[in-house]
């Protein structure tokens, strides 16, 4: 395995993934919430993290809404307000060039930001759904929030049923359709690259395993060590924002 730290005054990268830069077809990326954080939006489990600070299982569990439901709308609305004020980083923006310049690539995320589709990329498979839209709890249809939230008045369907915010709870599975194509395109690349998450919450921490045993090349880049960097092919030591414009810089570099 390969380590680069960064800030780096001389950025270098390997032979190999130089190579893979320029001939691949297929490439996957997985990214978490490390690559947004750039933007402002904060992570869940680095020392200032949210989960620092909130407990999950009173904010983030179908439960929890059952219990309270105004407790985990307010919230969900104070992260729609923070992520609604944030805008794509240049990491965003260079997996954005990413998708024009491979044949096949597909950006997998747990981010429920929006912000790769805002930074200009289409092809997104969001695993945890996103925060900007809301689906009924009883028919699963969307339906729209007021701008002026009422808690004593919360939002419901036209079915009657509670709106919820459409994103994945813990204990809930993935949308199906959703994971099964990441899946697909995870087992067929030739590159994969894991950036910006603690690889530590499944299903999406087994994607750049499955990738890697399917013969792909898989390459990390996140400021610290997780327990993906260990078996790792490549690692880039640093932050997204910061390598993968640098990262870009090696396209039809031959
Ligand atoms: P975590 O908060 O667990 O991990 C964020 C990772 O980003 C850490 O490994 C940081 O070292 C790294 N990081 C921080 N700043 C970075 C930067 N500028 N560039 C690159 N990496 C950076 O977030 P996730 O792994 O995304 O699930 O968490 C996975 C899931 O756990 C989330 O989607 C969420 C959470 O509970 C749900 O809400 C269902």
């Amino acid at each position: 395995m390969r380590l680069y730290s960064s800030p780096m005054k001389e950025f270098a990268i390997s032979e190999r993934l130089r190579n893979l830069l320029c001939r691949s077809t297929r490439v996957t990326v997985l990214t978490g919430a490390g690559v947004s954080a750039e933007s402002g939006v904060p992570t869940f489990r680095s020392p200032d993290g949210l989960w620092a600070k909130f407990k999950p299982e009173e904010l983030a569990t179908f439960d929890a809404f059952h219990r309270n439901p105004q407790l985990v709308w307010e919230w969900y609305n104070y992260r729609r307000r923070l992520m609604g004020e944030v805008l794509p980083n240049p990491g965003h923006r260079a997996l954005a060039e990413w998708e024009k310049y491979f044949v096949d690539f597909a950006l997998v995320t747990q981010n429920v930001d929006g912000l790769h589709r805002q930074a200009g990329s289409v092809q997104v498979y969001e695993l945890h759904g996103n925060i900007q839209k809301n689906k009924c709890v009883d028919c699963g249809k969307p339906g729209e929030v007021p701008d002026v939230f009422d808690p004593e008045n919360l939002p419901c369907c036209e079915c009657g049923g509670m709106l919820r915010p459409d994103v994945v709870w813990f204990g809930e599975l993935l949308p199906e359709s959703v994971i099964e194509k990441a899946w697909a395109k995870t087992e067929a690349c030739e590159l994969f690259f894991s950036i910006g998450t603690s690889s530590v919450v499944q299903p999406a921490a087994s994607l750049p395993l499955v990738a890697q045993r399917q013969g792909a090349y898989m390459v990390e880049i996140n400021p610290e060590e997780t327990p993906l960097s260990g078996v790792a092919d490549e690692v880039f030591r640093g932050l997204s924002g910061d390598i993968l414009p640098r990262i870009t810089e090696y396209f039809n570099d031959e």
